[in-house]
């Protein structure tokens, strides 16, 4: 096994002699569906990394990832514990369903692999508490699947908006809206209309769009209250427990307020996009999502481009700057921090949907 710190003092002695500083990192993937089976294909391409073990429960993806590692020659499992096991794996990626995030990731840092862990980190308090304690104690890396945080255009526009573009930021409206339910034929996975195994469409999906506005806001609510319901989709797939739409606000330090809505039934082609996030402040907005653009309120207020795509656009950045941290230290996008308040914002908002109370942060139970 190749710790951090042997990575780090075997790239100081190999750029001191001029030899170049590549050293395959032993990687392990637990869960390769669809969401895993990408991550397969962004890990496949990096310089850095070996993929050594792959492990599914379902036999024909397992084989399919494997034949799409067929480079590396990985073993294949069915038991994840196998992987955590190896000596030789340094690194692991967590793709399986939001329930299982938090046992295995907790298992994997315990182990002493790196871990790069999809989102959500887990769905309920106690599971991300677990998470964020295992990570604390170890001296690894661990990269949530925020992925957003890795693209340029949003760093770049945060940036601004911290750097006061828009002065100081009061208000935002954000909504997750999705032309269409996931298929109900079973093909999203067992588990995604369970709210017990994926937390809910809130936790499950809208957790990226929360952590861009905590991202722009530059803090995690104090507050949540909320409605939510399955007014379309009743029944449908049979058994169904999982919100189709819902409204929270949430209150921040300061008196900042977010208010958001979440549905699976935006008709394609009607006006108003199907997800944004506007970051309102005491001098113009922010359009964030997509190309993000600053409107002024002052001047003429043309639209000003205030964050880039890069060029060419990487869709494996994120990846790679976990790989980065591994054998380089780079800094990281997102952390463990970062991932626990991204599932936090959703517990919370989840929690004041279903009681329909107003749910205090401090409840959660759980520092960041
Ligand atoms: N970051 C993103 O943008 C993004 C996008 C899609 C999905 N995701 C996340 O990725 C995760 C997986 O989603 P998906 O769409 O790939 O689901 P999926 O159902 O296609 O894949 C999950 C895989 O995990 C396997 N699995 C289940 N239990 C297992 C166990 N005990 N041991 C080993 N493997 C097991 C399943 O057989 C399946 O192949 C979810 O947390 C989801 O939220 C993230």
């Amino acid at each position: 096994m190749v710790n951090r710190r042997m990575f780090l003092l075997g790239s100081a002695a190999a750029a001191a002699a001029g030899q170049s500083t590549s050293q395959a990192v032993g990687t392990g993937m637990i869960g390769v569906g669809n969401r895993g089976s990408y991550l397969l294909r962004g890990v496949m391409s990096q310089p850095n990394a070996k993929v050594l073990a792959l492990c599914d429960i379902k036999p024909d993806r397992l084989d399919k990832a494997a034949t799409a590692a067929a480079k590396d020659n990985p073993a294949t499992y069915a038991d994840w514990r196998k992987i955590i096991d190896r000596k030789d794996v340094d690194a692991v990626f967590i793709a399986t369903p939001p329930d299982l995030h938090s046992e295995m990731a907790v298992a994997a840092l315990r182990a002493g692999k790196h871990v790069y862990c999809e989102k959500p980190i887990g769905i309920t308090p106690a599971q991300v508490r677990a998470v964020m304690e295992a990570a604390k104690k170890s001296n690894k890396v661990f990269v949530p699947g925020q992925q957003l945080r890795s693209m340029k255009e949003y760093i770049e526009a945060v940036r601004k908006i911290r750097d006061g573009i828009i002065g100081d930021v009061i208000m935002v409206k954000a909504q997750r809206h999705a032309t269409a339910d996931l298929p109900h034929d079973g093909t999203s996975g067992d588990w995604y209309f369970d709210v017990n195994r994926s937390g809910g469409y809130l936790i499950e999906q809208s957790v990226h769009n929360l952590d861009l506005c905590n991202w722009a806001i530059g803090a995690h609510p104090t507050r949540a209250s909320g409605i939510g319901g399955i007014l379309l989709h009743k029944n449908d797939p049979p058994g169904r427990t999982i919100f189709d739409c819902g409204a929270i606000n949430y209150e921040y330090p300061g008196g900042v307020m977010m208010s958001f809505t979440q549905n699976v039934f935006h008709p394609r082609g009607m006006p108003n996009g199907n997800q944004y996030i506007y970051v309102y402040g005491t001098k113009g907005a922010v359009d964030l999502m997509g190309t993000p653009t600053l409107y002024s309120l002052t001047g003429d207020a043309k639209p000003v481009v205030v964050g880039e795509k890069a060029q060419p656009d990487d869709p494996h950045a994120h990846i790679a700057a976990f790989y980065n941290a591994v054998v380089n230290g780079g800094k990281l996008p997102a952390d463990i921090t970062i991932g626990a308040t991204a599932a936090l914002t959703a517990i919370l908002g989840h929690q004041a949907m279903t009681s329909g109370q107003a749910v205090d942060w401090k409840s959660l139970g759980v520092e960041v």
